[in-house]
């Protein structure tokens, strides 16, 4: 059994760390540590929650202290590096949602976050928690950097191609979607109701922080084409949707290619290929990533759909400390556990 501090306990990802911590079988008691909402009780900050978690005083993040094994940050960027080196140092276990320890550079890091990282030793160190891909290793590590919600879901969607076919792929256009909770709870114009309701827009046009974290585990597997990158804001609360399009220079065999990705997933709980486009509503409020492939000549069509706030955050955070701690993946993260459910 072990304890747990949620270091923006009261966020968006916060909420949904704390309803995984209370069901989770291994997790003897949390604390919930935030800025602005400390000494608030969390059944007056989370009225729904009652009935379901303990009534408790959120802590001050000033007064995180090393009382805890493991530690979920979910904080914005840049607050992360005030916490994370003295946790790592005092022998914490740390899983990072945020984005301060995704890159393996700092040049990068300071090139798109535009801060200057104060514990650039541990970029090296950290592992990259995509808790879904056959190829995340976990042993000897204390640091993860949870992956983002957009790269959670190109890179499920990418990987399998790019590692197998580098040398087919001409150039691929990633168009991804986004519900307004990826932006967290601070209050923002352009989210208000009245802005997003019946609305889509682009937005951050070549300028997305996901996009060297996406490229960096790309060119990793042996990628070295164009690859564009786009996000929009849906008028939805939760759910990413990514579309990519790859061209192919020779064409790749429907079959082929549906083996390829079942086979990569064979023993995934979480990944479900799809024979048909998935839909946001199969996958919003679970830890369940779909993904549909079909292929037309030299045209590859890739459709993906997660939970913003759950695949794409906290859902992931879970089943990387399961796996980091080694417990089932599943553990606190399925009601039932079911094995191996890619189903086509
Ligand atoms: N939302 C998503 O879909 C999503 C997905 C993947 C990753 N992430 C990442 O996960 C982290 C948390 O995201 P979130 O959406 O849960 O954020 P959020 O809803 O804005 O919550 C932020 C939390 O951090 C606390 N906090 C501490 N210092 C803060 C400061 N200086 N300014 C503002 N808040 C501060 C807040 O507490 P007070 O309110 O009490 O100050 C709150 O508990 C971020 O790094 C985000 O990029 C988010």
């Amino acid at each position: 059994m072990i304890s747990v501090g949620i270091i923006g306990g009261t966020g968006y990802t916060g909420k949904k760390l704390i309803q995984y911590c209370n069901v989770h079988p291994f997790i003897s008691e949390y604390k919930v540590y935030a800025g602005k909402s400390a000494g608030e009780n969390l059944y007056d900050y989370f009225p729904e929650l009652i009935g379901y978690i303990e009534n408790s005083t959120v802590q001050s993040i000033d007064s995180v202290s090393y009382e805890h094994d493991l530690y979920f940050v979910a904080v914005p960027h840049g607050e992360s590096l005030k916490y994370i080196p003295s946790l790592i140092s005092n022998g914490k276990y740390v899983i990072d949602l945020g984005g301060d320890f995704r890159l393996d550079f700092e040049e990068l890091y300071i090139q798109w976050y535009k801060f200057t990282h104060t514990s650039s030793y541990l970029l090296k160190s950290k592992i990259y928690g995509l808790a879904d891909h056959p190829d995340t290793k976990y042993e000897e590590h204390k640091l993860v950097a949870n992956p983002g919600c957009y790269p959670t879901a190109t890179l499920l969607s990418l990987l399998p191609l790019v590692t197998n076919y580098s040398d087919k792929i001409s150039t691929v256009s990633c168009i991804a979607y986004s519900g307004t909770s990826g932006a967290g709870k601070k209050p923002k114009t352009e989210l208000m109701m009245s802005e997003m309701d019946g609305n889509v827009k682009a937005y951050n046009i070549n300028e997305h922080k996901h996009e060297p974290e996406i490229l960096q585990h790309l060119y990793k597997n042996g990628f070295d084409s164009p690859l564009t990158f786009t996000t929009h804001l849906l008028p939805v609360s939760k759910g990413i949707y990514l579309t990519a399009s790859v061209h192919l220079k020779e064409t790749i065999e429907q079959g082929e290619l549906l083996d390829m990705y079942k086979q990569t997933y064979e023993n995934s709980n979480f990944v479900r290929i799809r024979n048909s486009a998935p839909e946001l509503n199969w996958v919003v409020d679970t830890n369940f990533c779909d993904i549909n492939v079909s292929v037309k000549g030299k045209s590859l069509i890739i459709t993906t759909a997660i939970d913003n706030l759950i695949k794409g955050a906290s859902g992931q955070a879970i089943q990387n400390m399961n796996k980091l701690l080694g417990w089932e993946e599943t553990t606190g993260v399925l009601q039932k556990e079911l094995k191996h459910v890619s189903v086509y």
